[in-house]
């Protein structure tokens, strides 16, 4: 059995994310007492060890709970002294949890039976990237759970032209899901309209009881997709980095770490409705990013700011191959722009960049060797042979 240790060191990837959806990832957990058991595999600072028990212990269901963004909201709940079970297949680190109870089920069947006769105070559902699964599960908990958090996407916006858009900007509507889904296009290339249709479900379903949370890109420890991790690792690695466009650019992420909390906070608070959630707190931009990561490292390494058009005639590849960024365009110039100024007045706290470039790449560096290989971003080759053509190009 692999330890706790080992799930926050290294994992394997168990499935498939798109846009901004995630990566499901695997591990498991060792024995322990209350302390160890809080406090092991921690990367340092920025984890919950410091955190305080809720006066009020909640029975929470997580649907899910063993990817990247479930096991920290583990973490925290249990914390924070709530009593939680966690409903999945058990494939995903079936071990990780041993303390914790788990059903099974799987949601692509829309198999359920095991959560028949139980209640909980809440339930958060991570693992729905289709709205279908959220249909189901609504209606079979809508009378077993007070509460219901749907872990929807910013994706579920289908306008980013404005710059500063909250909550209540447009979404993708139930007549662009129901095309979406009359036209056969995959589930992956319809993530934004099936988190929006799978958010109206959700309220249809709870009402006031239900609360939506719409993350960016979330980040840090644990991430298999790398689309943040690629920076600290490649940044890390020194000598010559080509940065996309002038670092003028906005870049939105929000900490794993940071996430999970807020999820269990709202869950606790008893909140209601819908909330953007990305950070920082004050704006950042691609340059203020990078900088940032090369704060935590002590390789040398200068950057190499390379116009978008020259990216563009190179094919280079937005968000996977330039993790975090994407091509200005006036039509998604609100991208990676989103105002959350109403999950901070709920709640949402940011730890600094710098504590997740650091903690990611501490991660990044305890995983087995053969294991260290980016999924996202430059290839080494083919970011020189880029950068030589940059170079000619401009003498
Ligand atoms: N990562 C990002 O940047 C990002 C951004 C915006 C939104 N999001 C959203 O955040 C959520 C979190 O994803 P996560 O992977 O980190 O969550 P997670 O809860 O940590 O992991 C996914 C869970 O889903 C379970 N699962 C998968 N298929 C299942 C099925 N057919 N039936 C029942 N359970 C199933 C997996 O266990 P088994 O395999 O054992 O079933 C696993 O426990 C997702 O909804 C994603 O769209 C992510």
């Amino acid at each position: 059995m692999r330890t706790r240790r080992e799930f926050v060191a290294g994992t394997t990837v168990a499935g498939l994310g798109v846009g901004l959806g995630g990566l499901p990832l695997t591990g498991c957990a060792v024995e322990g007492d209350e302390e160890s058991r809080r406090t092991e595999g921690r990367q340092g600072e920025g984890d919950f060890q410091e955190v305080t028990r809720s006066a009020k212990p909640l029975r929470i269901l997580i649907l899910g709970g063993t990817g990247f963004l479930g096991p920290w909201q583990v973490e925290y709940a249990l914390a924070r002294g709530h009593v939680l079970t966690l409903f999945n297949r058990g494939r995903t680190g079936p071990d990780l949890f041993p303390e914790v109870e788990t059903l099974l089920g799987d949601r692509a069947e829309s198999d359920y039976a095991s959560l028949a006769g139980r209640s909980w105070d809440a339930v958060i559902d991570n693992s729905a990237n289709v709205a279908p699964w959220v249909m189901d599960s609504v209606q079979v908990l809508k009378d077993a759970a007070e509460r219901y958090l749907f872990v929807s996407s910013i994706s579920a916006h289908s306008d980013n032209s404005t710059i500063g858009q909250n909550e209540y900007g447009p979404v993708f509507t139930e007549e662009e899901y129901e095309e979406a889904m009359a036209s056969g296009v995959s589930a992956g290339a319809a993530f934004g309209p099936h988190k929006a249709q799978a958010e109206r479900e959700t309220f249809r379903a709870f009402g006031e009881r239900g609360i939506v949370v719409r993350p960016g890109l979330i980040v840090g420890p644990g991430d298999r997709s790398d689309r943040f991790t690629y920076w600290p690792v490649r940044i890390d690695r020194g000598g010559e980095v080509l940065a996309p466009g002038d670092g003028s650019d906005f870049a939105q992420i929000v900490d794993v770490r940071d996430m999970a909390a807020f999820m269990v906070h709202l869950v606790e608070q008893e909140a209601s409705g819908t909330y953007n959630a990305t950070g920082p707190e004050a704006p950042l931009t691609m340059a203020g990013m990078l900088y940032g990561i090369r704060a935590v490292t002590s390789t040398p390494v200068t950057f190499t700011w390379v116009d978008a058009d020259f990216l563009r005639e190179h094919r280079v590849g937005a968000w996977m191959e330039m993790p975090v960024w994407v091509y200005p365009d006036p039509e998604n110039r609100g991208f990676s722009a989103y105002d959350c100024s109403k999950a901070m007045a709920a709640g949402l706290t940011f730890r600094p960049l710098a504590d997740t470039a650091r903690d990611t790449l501490n991660w990044w560096k305890a995983k087995p060797e053969a294991e260290q290989t980016l999924r996202t971003g430059l290839a080494p080759e083919r970011e020189r042979t880029i950068l030589e053509a940059w170079h000619a190009r401009n003498g």
